[in-house]
């Protein structure tokens, strides 16, 4: 059926498109919105802005459905696919044949490594220099070794682009970590695969290789699925933004990374962790942390819980409370926080306040449980979420490099500064 939407300003009929996607969501087309009336919309956090159309990720917040290219996430999940076979499916539109994923884990495995110069970047950053700073960074970094990837001018170009960044994140990452650390370096290995290279240059030592267990591997190959697009979410429009300006691949990406790094965005599991040890500490019992919760001036958040699209349980954090209670049982560990955890989310799921409000758990409130029994520190959580969601980050830049109709992303504002006044000398002034 097709839609249309009738604005009526000041007495003037002005008739708008209406766009509808694959789902049957709609969306009235403003552009010439201000063209026709002089005026603009205003959205601050722009909830109800469509800045794209994009084919990538499918959300479904009201029913918590997450798709990636049409797949349902819970698709993802036992027996999980490799991290990179995900990832291409994000970045190139569809599932991989072999031959291709031959070809772009041959491109991540041959540029794990980092340009032996780019080694010494590191050293310029005081030990305790947070991991996120150095990884935004040194992603920047990469794109100065490789200039011939200023300009991606054609598909192979852009796959060995995507191959690099996706591999040397990784590298990157660890080496950031082993600096906070002062631990010497660990070069990638070349026969292990993406997620257990990663553990390898994060633990293990010169004179002795880190085990890596299998349920390990495999828990951080799905908590990075987990993570791989999210459609427009503040990073990821973080990358667009700045690649709308047609800044290269490597810098749009490090622009995506300081956007991840706030405590609403990609601090949030982080936070959850510290949340969970405080009140283990004794300060707070679960049930004073949901008085205070619902306590508005108290300023005091349930961390990991609430999303900005999700008014039902986040798909991942279902799948991610599952892989919890089994690395968990696997390793042996008997955390007190998941204890916790599960009080809250029993006291939250059944108080009023969280109901009325849609509040659920969100993908954070589990991931830095299973993060901090793999032993991944709490300063490396947005990290590891920044590996994860480069996948999309890269697909999304793409896909608007590629849009027909795309424009540098320039909002308006409402002015609500001062009128118009004149300049007063210095000697001049009261
Ligand atoms: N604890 C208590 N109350 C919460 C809450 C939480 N975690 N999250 C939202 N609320 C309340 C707000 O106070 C607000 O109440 P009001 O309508 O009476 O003013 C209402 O729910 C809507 O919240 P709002 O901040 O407008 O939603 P948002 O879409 O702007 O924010 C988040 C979404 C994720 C930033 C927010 O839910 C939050 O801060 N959660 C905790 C941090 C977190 O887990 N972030 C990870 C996201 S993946």
């Amino acid at each position: 059926m097709a839609h249309q939407a009738t604005l009526t300003i000041d007495g003037k009929v002005l008739e708008l498109p209406v766009l509808e996607g694959t789902e049957g969501e709609l969306a009235i087309d403003i552009a010439q919105l201000r063209a026709k009336t002089g005026l603009i919309t205003y959205d601050p956090g722009y909830g109800n802005t469509g800045a794209c159309r994009s084919a990538i990720t499918f959300i479904d917040g009201e029913k918590g459905i997450l798709r990636y290219r049409g797949i349902p996430i819970e698709e993802f999940d036992r027996p999980h696919p490799d991290f990179l076979e995900v990832a291409a499916l994000i970045i190139f539109g569809e599932l991989p044949d072999k031959a291709f994923l031959k070809r772009f884990s041959a491109i991540s495995t041959a540029n794990a490594n980092l340009d032996e110069s780019m080694k010494h970047h590191f050293e310029g950053f005081p030990e305790n220099a947070p991991p996120m700073a150095q990884l935004s960074a040194m992603l920047n970094a990469i794109s100065c070794f490789h200039p011939e990837f200023f300009t991606l001018t054609n598909g192979v170009s852009f796959e060995q682009a995507a191959g690099r960044v996706i591999s040397q994140i990784r590298t990157v990452a660890a080496y950031s970590y082993r600096r906070s650390k002062g631990l010497p370096f660990i070069y990638p290995n070349p026969a292990l695969r993406y997620c257990a290279n990663f553990l390898h240059m994060m633990f293990s030592m010169p004179y002795q290789d880190y085990l890596v267990e299998p349920e390990i591997e495999d828990a951080l190959n799905l908590i990075f699925i987990l993570h791989a697009d999210h459609e427009q979410n503040c990073s990821t429009s973080t990358v667009r933004m700045v690649g709308s300006s047609q800044a290269n691949l490597f810098a749009s990406c490090a622009s995506g990374v300081c956007a991840l790094w706030g405590p609403l965005h990609g601090g949030a599991n982080l936070a959850v962790i510290e949340m969970l040890e405080s009140i283990q500490r004794g300060n707070q019992k679960p049930e004073d942390c949901i008085a205070l919760a619902k306590d508005k001036s108290s300023g005091f958040r349930l961390m990991g819980f609430g999303h900005r699209i999700y008014k039902n349980y986040d798909p991942r954090a279902k799948i991610l409370k599952k892989c919890c209670d089994r690395v968990l049982k696997k390793l042996g560990i008997q955390d007190p926080l998941l204890d916790i955890a599960r009080r809250l989310e029993e006291l939250a799921l059944k108080d009023p306040y969280f109901i009325e409000k849609k509040l659920y758990p969100n993908v954070d409130f589990y991931s830095g449980i299973i993060m901090r029994a793999i032993g991944i520190p709490t300063s490396m959580f947005p990290v590891m979420f920044s590996i994860g969601r480069l996948p999309g980050w890269i697909a999304q830049w793409k896909e608007q490099q590629d849009d027909p109709a795309k424009r540098i992303a320039r909002p308006r504002q409402i002015y609500v500064g001062a009128p118009l006044r004149h300049y007063v000398p210095l000697e001049k002034r009261k």
